[in-house]
């Protein structure tokens, strides 16, 4: 806490220290990805071939903007948000969290501005009437825009075009049923603002923070899970008292940078850029993007926006309903600000996805050199943390390998695995970013009741005692 001439003054935040240096760009820096250790098409061959991630509804064709995680995406997706809410709301005091709901009701979007004002610029072409957004089209060699489609080149003026869904709550279906799938997790926390103050006790400084679904009918679907209709969001609302929110900004900016180089992002492929003031949203005073460098451009991972008290004053107007805080330390009735960190699940996980990947040469037990590809997530993020081999499907061994997973599962997630050579055992470990490899070997069950361990990165074996493994694994696994 900041102290003051007065004592502690817990309205203003803490000093923080980044773990590498916060890398700031100006809103125009150049956006190209340069060399890059893989490509898009690399990740989505990975994670369609091993059932990570693939698109929604194949068997019909699919459906643009929708995508499906298998076992290991849905363990991975499962490992972001576990890691986003425990330094968010568990480790800290003055954050809780709230699940509000899809449907709202649609004075809220009026409310919000986002009826009027969600919206994208879209062309049609010419020629065979396909729809773009006005500010992604694709260009040809001499950089005019084109339609990929039929090749036209005459588009009409853009419109503009709202992405909020629409559905009808009951059975008849008309504007007086309309309403809308929520385009963010945000305004529930703004509405619910003052029930869960008064009901949590929290006073401000303080955030709501939340983890849930949005839908965006956005126009051009882009990018594997990067743009997509149908995402989860994990989002915080940290309320101020007015004045500290460029000091409670940058905390978050920091905050945010911190938990990114913990769960081991490379800091040369993250970036913290300034929004121009024509690009800033119709709620902020200020924003910055936390942008990632994928393989397609440096891009948008996470936004940070000071959006002032305009989503309190808003709904208090359009509701009738006090959202004012009354503040005991300064005796005093205000609109707290508001800084919000807003983050998707998928467009995290693809960041972490492409910022894990390998290619790399690695030595085989028979000498040779051998191309191996490693996801180097971090712990906490791989989908499985053990994988339990048995060196053949021997009657001995298999009873005994699972054993050693029977130990294990209780704390890790564990997968067995008995099918192919142990060299090829050990790459869809690696493929798919499992920290430890465990090996019931002939010498377990006939001599030393021990296992070999392997470890992803540095591919070091070593014999451990199946007794002594939990507590081996548990010191090394960073969790
Ligand atoms: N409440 C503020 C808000 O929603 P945003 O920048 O529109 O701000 C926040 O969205 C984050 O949600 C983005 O930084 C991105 O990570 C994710 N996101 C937004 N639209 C997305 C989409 N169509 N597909 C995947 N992720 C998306």
């Amino acid at each position: 806490m900041t102290s003051t001439a007065s004592g502690t003054d817990r309205s203003l935040p803490e000093a923080l220290e980044a773990i590498s240096p916060v890398r700031r760009v100006p809103a125009d820096a150049d956006t190209t990805a340069g060399e890059h250790d893989t490509t898009m098409e690399t990740i989505v061959e990975l994670c369609k071939r091993r059932g990570i991630i693939f698109p929604s509804s194949e068997i019909y064709g699919g459906l643009r903007g929708a995508w499906d995680y298998g076992p290991l995406g849905a363990a991975l997706r499962d490992n972001v948000r576990a890691a986003w809410k425990r330094h968010t709301i568990q480790l800290r005091d003055d954050v809780v969290q709230l699940e509000s709901s899809i449907l709202m009701s649609p004075r809220v979007w009026e409310a919000s501005g986002h009826v009027e004002g969600f919206t994208d610029p879209v062309v049609e072409c010419r020629s065979c009437n396909a729809r773009y957004r006005a500010d992604q089209m694709d260009t040809n060699a001499a950089g005019e825009e084109y339609c990929p489609k039929c090749g036209g080149k005459e588009f009409s003026e853009p419109r503009e075009f709202n992405l909020m869904f629409r559905t009808f709550v009951g059975p008849t279906q008309d504007t007086s049923t309309q309403v809308w799938l929520r385009p963010e997790t945000a305004q529930g926390m703004f509405v619910d603002f003052a029930h869960v103050q008064l009901t949590s006790r929290q006073k401000v400084p303080f955030g709501i923070a939340q983890v849930g679904k949005s839908f965006r009918n956005e126009v051009t679907p882009r990018n594997f899970i990067f743009r997509v209709r149908e995402l989860e969001q994990m989002e915080m609302e940290f309320f101020v008292r007015p004045g500290t929110d460029e000091a409670w900004h940058d905390y978050w900016i920091t905050t945010r940078w911190n938990w990114y180089m913990r769960l081991g992002m490379r800091p040369e492929n993250l970036r913290v850029r300034d929004h121009a003031t024509d690009e800033l949203s119709h709620y902020s005073k200020a924003t910055v993007d936390v942008e990632y460098r994928f393989p397609f451009a440096w891009s948008e991972l996470e936004g940070i926006a000071n959006r002032g008290d305009f989503d309190l004053r808003q709904h208090a107007e359009h509701s009738g309903k006090q959202l004012s805080y009354f503040d005991p330390d300064l005796d005093e009735r205000y609109l707290p600000y508001v800084v919000e960190p807003a983050l998707g699940v998928d467009r995290c996980a693809l960041a972490f996805l492409v910022d894990a990947y390998r290619a790399e040469d690695a030595p085989t037990a028979a000498g040779k050199v051998e191309r191996r590809t490693v996801l180097r997530l971090h712990h906490a993020l791989a989908p499985v943390k053990v994988a339990v081999l048995p060196l053949s499907r021997n009657d001995k061994l298999v009873p005994a390998a699972r054993e050693v997973g029977g130990l294990l599962r209780p704390r890790w997630a564990t997968q067995y695995d008995d099918a192919g050579s142990i060299g090829k055992r050990y790459r869809r470990q690696d493929e798919v970013g499992t920290p430890f490899c465990v090996t019931v070997d002939f010498q377990t069950v006939e001599d030393d009741r021990a296992v070999t361990v392997r470890d992803r990165d540095s591919m070091a074996q070593e014999r451990v005692g199946i007794d002594r493994l939990p507590a081996y694994l548990a010191e090394r696994l960073d969790l």
